[in-house]
């Protein structure tokens, strides 16, 4: 349960709330690359933590992201001519470049120095991992770009995706975050895809696990404990939770070479009560097979256009009752699906102060705990948690081991386990 300042601490995004400004501090995903096919290009609209913003791909290809409304008098740059590595209001013809500089304004008197006082927000734009990242904090205090496994790989090693949330991003966070969901909201009941399932668990037996948390410098990792076929090995499940809203979600060592790899999450705020999920699927170790992927996750029958999903509330999620006798907990066809329909009948942003939690929750508990903490001592003025963590070394992993290791040794383990594997995979590391 939380008070209600703290549900506001936590949830609320905009420029001058506590956990936008700690948000802010921090690179982030503003778009997929893909929206932005071609230089001088359709100008995307994007919305970030409620901030209005029209992101471009430029003459010579790189990407700039300034505020939607003209500073003249307030015109759509959606709308607005891409040319000359910037875009030219289509109203007056102001001219507004990357940095937020008014380069032109022919209206006026051609000696006038009046756009020289003049300036747009711009923020600044990487690009890696699939996406179009940004850093929307105060320019003094810009951190190194994070290094993340998926952004230091060639492409062919990532296939990321997004989809609408729309609810709060803590709730996604939250779901993201609790490994007991699993057994329920996701459980099949065709016994050869559980038994499927289970093998490429690495034998793990189908039961609600332990769960352990230990707070690291970028957040926290959660591993989830569960029972093994052979009794003296156990199955282990270490997710890592990174500032301000990643995880890290690990598929079992016998995974490896199968292009179907780990996948990364974010839930980054369109505003206080939607926001885009973000999948990163990736492989160090081979490239991805996107049919593969695309099997597993359905998302060409889950996306329409805009990156929405198909189903949705008015629709029920197309929950299905007859699924939901013969093949499924749920009802609900795919576990992206059911996810989201999960989170968004919480509410647009869930009231904490009505809930209950249980002793299963504890990953959930840590989540806020951490955060709160990230959120007070920003508003006291110390740095975010996280800045300088080399993030290529934030890894998930999986895997079944002896029962003898503490879980805290899964990542060395893993490693042990992953080194035979990789020696027949000779030129598909990168
Ligand atoms: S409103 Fe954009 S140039 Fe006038
Ligand atoms: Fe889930």
């Amino acid at each position: 349960m939380l008070t209600r300042e703290e549900n506001d601490l936590l949830t609320r995004t905009g420029a001058q709330t506590p956990m936008g400004k700690l948000a802010r501090r921090y690179w982030l995903p503003a778009l997929l690359s893909e929206e932005l096919p071609e230089p001088d290009g359709m100008p995307i609209r994007v919305q970030l933590m409620g901030e209005r913003l029209v992101a471009f791909r430029r003459t010579d290809g790189e990407v700039g992201l300034v505020g939607e409304f003209c500073p003249h008098r307030g015109a759509s740059l959606a709308l607005a001519r891409n040319e000359e590595n910037a875009l030219r209001c289509i109203y007056h013809g102001w001219q507004i470049g990357c940095d937020g500089a008014v380069l032109d304004t022919p209206t006026e008197k051609p000696a006038s120095n009046f756009k020289a006082r003049l300036r747009q927000v711009a923020y600044p734009t990487r690009e890696a991992g699939g996406m179009v990242w940004t850093y929307m904090g105060p320019p003094p205090d810009e951190p190194p770009f994070p290094r993340f496994a998926w952004n230091t790989l060639s492409l062919d090693h990532v296939y990321t995706v997004k989809i609408l949330q729309e609810s709060n991003f803590l709730q996604g966070l939250e779901g993201g975050l609790d490994p007991i969901h699993v057994q329920f909201l996701h459980r099949q009941f065709d016994t050869s895809r559980l038994a499927q399932r289970n093998v490429a668990l690495g034998g793990a037996l189908d039961m609600p696990p332990e769960l352990f948390t230990v707070d690291t410098p970028y957040g926290f990792q959660a591993a989830a404990i569960r029972g093994h076929a052979d009794p003296d090995r156990r199955y282990v499940r270490v997710t890592p939770f990174v500032m301000p809203w990643w995880t890290i979600v690990p598929f079992p060592v016998p995974e490896v070479g199968t292009g179907r790899g780990t996948h990364a999450h974010a839930w980054v705020p369109i505003d206080d009560e939607h926001c885009w999920v973000y999948y990163i699927h990736f492989d160090p170790y081979a490239p991805i097979d996107r049919a593969v992927v695309d099997r597993w996750f359905s998302w060409s029958t889950l996306l329409a256009d805009g990156y929405v999903k198909r189903a949705n509330a008015a629709s029920l999620y197309m929950q299905d009752r007859t699924m939901m006798r013969t093949t499924n907990y749920s009802g609900i066809a795919n576990a992206v699906l059911q996810d989201l329909a999960i989170n968004e009948t919480q509410g647009p942003i869930y009231d904490r102060r009505t809930e209950h939690l249980g002793t299963s929750d504890v990953a959930v508990i840590t989540l806020r705990r951490r955060m709160l903490q990230a959120v007070r001592a920003l508003m006291a003025s110390a740095d975010p948690i996280g800045l300088s963590t080399d993030y290529a070394s934030i890894r998930g992993v999986a895997l079944a081991m002896s029962a003898d290791i503490p879980w805290e040794q899964a990542e060395a383990e893993f490693d042990r386990q992953l080194e035979p594997r990789l020696a027949g995979m000779e030129n598909t590391r990168v």
